[in-house]
């Protein structure tokens, strides 16, 4: 059995939604209380094992390059300091074993353009796909909880949650018969249908194991919508050959490239956070009615 080694994470879309914050600095840099969304991301990917995390960026945005590369001016800095703590907290952005891989997406041509670009490094292997916007607070991992289903099934997983019905036009939808305790067989899957026409209420939020056939399907893609090619459009024909699996994972997920989505979890994981917990409840029981 191939096991999953390798992560994409694709930072290399306009976020407009965001703008003008997004204008020089990619959505995923935003940060949630004092960590930015790129590295819940990353942590996830090592919590499941993956060691080889490859980011798909653009030329504006190369914070999230300077992120997980060694910082010697602030390292020397805050070892003359003494600063031991906040040299051990940088120094573990970046662990040993883990492969930080950078590859440009030259124009932004969609999610599975993006996921395209990362062909030469992932080769004949599964591998994984992290949306770092949808932030998912969950124990296990998410990405761990898909890895253990990859292992079990060995095929192609899809992270998937019940929507709002009046929210599926923003979502990839599947069309899924229930396997195991939430597990699904993907039937069908379709890229953000009017609520009319959606085939369920089970949207896809920005997780992925892929077998390496995708990249297959996504170079026989035709472009869609602003010349785009749509990673769902390639897994709906991946979907006629091979089995793919929906799992309904268990955890809270943030949708981070909204405001709303990203202020709620900045609430959320300020209440757990261990230095302003206590002080920020208090604030919010001052504040809020
Ligand atoms: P989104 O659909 O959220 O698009 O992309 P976006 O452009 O980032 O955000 P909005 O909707 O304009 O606010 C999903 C993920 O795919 C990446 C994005 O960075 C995001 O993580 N992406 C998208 C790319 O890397 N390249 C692309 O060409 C498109």
């Amino acid at each position: 059995m191939q096991r999953v080694r390798k992560a994409v994470f694709p930072v290399a879309g306009l976020g407009t939604r965001f703008l003008p914050a997004t204008k020089a600095s990619p959505k995923e840099m935003l940060p949630i209380v004092d960590k930015p969304l790129i590295q819940y991301a990353v942590e996830e990917a090592m919590e499941a094992g993956i060691t080889d995390m490859i980011f798909i960026s653009s030329r504006t945005k190369r914070t999230v390059e300077d992120h997980f590369d060694k910082a010697y001016e602030l390292e020397t800095e805050l070892a003359a300091r003494g600063k031991d703590r906040d040299l051990e907290l940088v120094q573990s952005i970046r662990p040993a074993g883990i492969n930080f891989i950078y590859i440009r997406q030259a124009e932004a041509l969609g999610l599975g353009h993006a996921v395209l670009c990362a062909q030469p490094v992932i080769g004949n292997e599964p591998f994984a796909v992290i949306l770092a916007d949808d932030l998912i607070d969950g124990s296990p991992a998410a990405m761990k909880q898909m890895v253990d289903q990859y292992e079990y099934y060995q095929c192609s997983v899809l992270g998937v949650q019940q929507v709002a019905p009046s929210e599926t036009a923003s979502y990839g939808i599947v069309d899924a018969s229930p396997m195991a305790d939430r597990v699904s067989r993907v039937n069908a899957i379709v890229e953000k249908p009017k609520p009319e026409d959606a085939p369920s209420n089970l949207g896809v939020v920005g997780r992925y194991i892929l077998t390496p056939r995708i990249f297959h399907h996504i170079q026989h893609l035709k472009p869609g919508a602003g010349g785009e090619l749509q990673l769902t459009d390639a897994i709906a024909a991946l979907l006629k050959e091979q089995q793919v699996l929906a799992y309904d994972f268990d955890g809270t997920r943030y949708d981070c490239g909204s405001k709303l989505g990203y202020l709620q979890a900045t609430v959320e994981y300020a209440l757990k956070h261990s230095e302003v917990s206590e002080d920020f409840a208090a604030y919010l029981k001052k504040h809020v009615c």
